[in-house]
């Protein structure tokens, strides 16, 4: 089969890869008809991610129509169109049973931190991804959800991630009526934290960012107030002076490692590696927040350190949220979210790219070339 193959930091091809098998009785074998590309893969993609091994398939949110299943998988059947949520879950351990399905303890046994997600490094658990014609998928009963009927799949592959991630960012900032909440990156996480944040109540929406195209956007989808950073001298100050010399009741990260706007940070952090990723939109959202305030990241940044304003953390009072999204927990309510129109997931997508341009494909989205917002890659005879 076809599939995504990793050749190194910024070197991407398509190469023919063994077929996946069933590695045992909990797993099915889907193939993919849509995947997308997301910011979390620009982190591998540009080489920040610990244990990233050349010749691995990236892809963590693809839906897919059954084509095997092992013997123990009961809720699935041969021909199931489904999405596959980006964190392989058992369903059963410590975190999975407290709905922490992106801390799961078995599917990344290894791992301290994060549990497995498909198509991220061994950090992650060392699984293949959905940027091919066909993946396994773990723990079938857990995950995948078949798509309803009046589903359009082009939303069902935006429920994978990018709408649950948004959303999480939107419910760890703990939201009360009328807040004022700033989101800084306008990418598909960001824009989808800021649409969430109206339904979780907010009285305000700012967002940063630097792309024009994305500014434009956010503030008509979510909608928002969208200004660009690259035209603002001191992003905090700004913040101070349009809340009354307060600062953001909550501030969400949707930028993570990739981060602009400080040449320090960016030297650092993301050119020579010394820090897990530049952690500007971190510190904007550690020093805009006001006392007693809120920063919820889900913006990822790698395992090592970064060095962060704590003093200011301690001094201000500040509740810090983060995680990766636990995307099964948050579908049922989604799914309510698509289904009566408070959200529209495919609005999103700008580009649909066949598998077999997938270097172009990063390449655009890397660059946020052609009004980029978020690709979809189409394997052929899909
Ligand atoms: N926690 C999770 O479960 C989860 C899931 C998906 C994605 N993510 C993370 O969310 C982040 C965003 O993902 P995406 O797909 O939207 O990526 P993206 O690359 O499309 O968007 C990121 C945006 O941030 C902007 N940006 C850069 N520096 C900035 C700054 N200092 N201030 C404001 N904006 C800035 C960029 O211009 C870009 O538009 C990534 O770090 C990704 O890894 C987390
Ligand atoms: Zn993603
Ligand atoms: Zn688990």
């Amino acid at each position: 089969m076809l599939a995504m193959d990793y050749r190194g930091p910024y070197r991407v091809r398509l190469s023919e890869k063994p077929m996946p098998r069933i590695l045992h009785p909990q797993d099915a074998i889907v193939k993919v008809t849509r995947s997308c590309i997301c910011g979390s893969d620009l982190h591998l993609y540009h080489g920040m991610v610990p244990d990233t091994r050349v010749g691995t398939t990236f892809g963590h949110e693809f839906c897919g129509i059954v084509h095997e299943v092992g013997s123990a998988v009961e809720n699935l059947k041969v021909g199931d169109h489904v999405l596959v949520p980006f964190n392989i879950a058992c369903g059963k351990c410590h975190f999975c049973q407290q709905g922490l399905f992106g801390n799961c303890h078995e599917s990344n046994p290894q791992a301290t931190a994060v549990g497995a997600i498909f198509g991220y490094s061994h950090t992650a658990g060392g699984y293949d991804g959905g940027q091919a014609e066909y993946v396994r998928v773990p723990y079938a009963d857990v995950g995948p959800m078949v798509i309803p009927d009046w589903m359009d799949p082009d939303d069902a592959v935006l429920l994978t991630d990018v709408v649950p991630t948004g959303y999480q960012a939107a419910e760890m900032g703990g939201i009360q009526k009328g807040d004022t909440v700033v989101v800084f990156g306008a990418g598909p996480v960001g824009i989808m934290a800021a649409r969430s944040a109206w339904l979780f109540g907010a009285g305000r929406v700012i967002v940063f960012d630097e792309y024009q195209y994305r500014l434009d956007f956010v503030r008509q989808y979510a909608p928002a107030e969208a200004y660009n950073f690259r035209e603002i001298d001191d992003v905090v100050m700004f913040l101070k002076k349009t809340t009354d010399g307060l600062g953001a009741d909550v501030v969400i990260d949707a930028v993570g490692g990739d981060a602009r706007g400080n040449a320090w940070q960016y030297v650092l952090g993301s050119k020579l590696k010394l820090e897990a990723g530049s952690a500007t939109a971190l510190h904007w959202a550690i020093n805009g927040v006001k006392k007693g305030g809120v920063v919820s990241i889900v913006g990822v940044y790698g395992p090592t350190g970064n060095i962060v304003p704590m003093g200011n953390v301690l001094n201000k009072g500040l509740t810090i949220r983060a995680n990766q999204a636990s995307v099964k927990r948050l579908l049922p309510r989604l799914i309510e979210h698509v289904k009566n129109g408070h959200i529209n997931p495919k609005a999103l997508i700008t580009h649909r790219v066949p598998l077999e341009d997938i270097a172009d494909a990063y390449h655009l989205f890397a660059a946020k070339l052609d009004g980029c917002i978020k690709p979809v890659l189409v394997p052929g005879g899909a």
